[in-house]
């Protein structure tokens, strides 16, 4: 799945299966308890979002030694850490003592440290436990055995990702390999040199919705045309709803007066300099479920990182990523970050405007499918799977 524009195979058809003949039925959706419900959301925490990988931080953010983030993911609340040796690493943000949070900070820099704010248990940027206040008798193995508990992190596209799972699933597999998938060739993300792109604008938004309406809403183009000006003026395909969920590999072609991906059509940027050149005029999305969404265009990268807060509160990070010497100029990134800002602020009202009905009687038993958003039934599916729900 992915963003305006995604391919319709999304979660759950294996690669190389034909897509589904067209048909002109209406499918349901979940219904809107499922948009509502704190317990249902409890159980997608524990089942998709803490089950999964999650992109959480980019590199650059904490580049130097005893730098950290601090990142929701489910319930658990996660530290990415810099260690002296350079190494990024992930902790569960909890103090084996007594369990207090030992950074309630979203970010900062430590010098060796991480100190429990509590009773000053402290433990090295590894994670390892290495002093307790009047505990001198403590053995080497009670040390061992209250480190920080790890948590699996891969480094990719110069973010580090997550998984707070004891057991995580394949990165290659669940990440790698299913954007290669997307794409058409799994060659493709890397012409894009994500990993040295540098940060031109991250903007944060705090979307009073379901996390399920902003990845439905970023699978389908069906209102695209009603909400999207801006976006189908540079994609004129995008218009017609069906977006180019047609074949995997495709992207959405630029309009022939546009040339570059900006609010206007204007120009943008030099096409970054790995971009195969049958890509050079073409849209693409991507999305990684259930919580990152790539957008591929010659000149930058856009990712949107999401967090899901509470059952009508998810919190959407978007960074726009440019060759560093894009950035390094201070050139001006306004109109071609005000193309997917105002897509965002677009899609973020029509999925506010959503919440509120989930909870109605008139979509006690859901809505429908019409079928340029059948695709839709398979996201629905895989999280259904996941709950262990029929
Ligand atoms: Fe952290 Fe006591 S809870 S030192
Ligand atoms: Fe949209």
């Amino acid at each position: 799945m992915s963003t305006h524009g995604m391919t319709t195979d999304d979660l759950t058809r294996p690669a190389g299966t034909p897509a589904p003949a067209p048909d002109s039925t209406l499918r349901p959706t979940l219904p809107g308890r499922w948009y509502t419900d704190p317990e249902l959301f409890a159980r997608e925490q524990a089942r998709v979002l803490e089950a999964t990988w999650c992109c959480a931080v980019r590199g650059d953010d904490v580049a130097e030694p005893g730098a950290f983030r601090r990142v929701q993911v489910g319930r658990e609340s996660v530290l990415v850490v810099r260690g002296r040796d350079g190494r990024l690493r992930a902790f569960l943000n909890v103090c084996r003592h007594r369990g207090a949070l030992l950074c309630t900070e979203e970010a900062g820099r430590t010098r060796r440290t991480l100190r429990c704010p509590y009773h000053a248990w402290t433990y090295g940027l590894d994670g390892a436990l290495v002093g307790a206040p009047n505990l001198r008798a403590m053995t080497d193995a009670d040390r061992a055995a209250h480190g920080l508990v790890p948590v699996a992190l891969r480094e990719w596209l110069g973010y580090a990702w997550v998984c707070a799972a004891a057991d995580p699933p394949s990165f290659e597999g669940e990440v790698v390999g299913a954007v290669g998938e997307r794409l058409g060739d799994p060659a493709a993300i890397e012409g894009y040199g994500a990993e040295r792109l540098a940060l031109g604008r991250r903007i944060r938004y705090d979307v009073r919705a379901n996390w399920k309406l902003v990845v439905e809403n970023f699978m389908e183009c069906y209102h695209c045309a009603t909400i999207h000006p801006e976006l189908t003026g540079v994609l004129p395909e995008f218009a017609r709803g069906v977006a180019t969920q047609s074949a995997v590999g495709h992207g959405a072609e630029f309009a022939p007066g546009a040339a570059g991906f900006t609010v206007d059509g204007g120009a943008g940027f030099p096409a970054l300099p790995g971009v195969d050149p049958g890509r050079d005029r073409r849209y693409f999305a991507v999305t990684v479920p259930p919580t990152t969404f790539l957008n591929l265009v010659p000149d930058h990268v856009i990712l949107h990182r999401m967090t899901p807060l509470a059952v009508d509160r998810t919190v959407v990070e978007c960074d726009w990523l440019y060759a560093p010497e894009v950035v390094a100029a201070d050139a001006d990134l306004s109109r071609s970050v005000e193309l997917f800002h105002r897509v965002n602020l677009q899609d973020f009202a029509a999925c506010e405007r959503c919440q509120p009905g989930m909870g109605s009687r008139a979509y006690a038993a859901g809505g429908v499918l019409v079928p340029v958003e059948h695709h839709l039934a398979g996201f629905h599916d895989w999280v259904r799977n996941r709950l262990g729900e029929p």
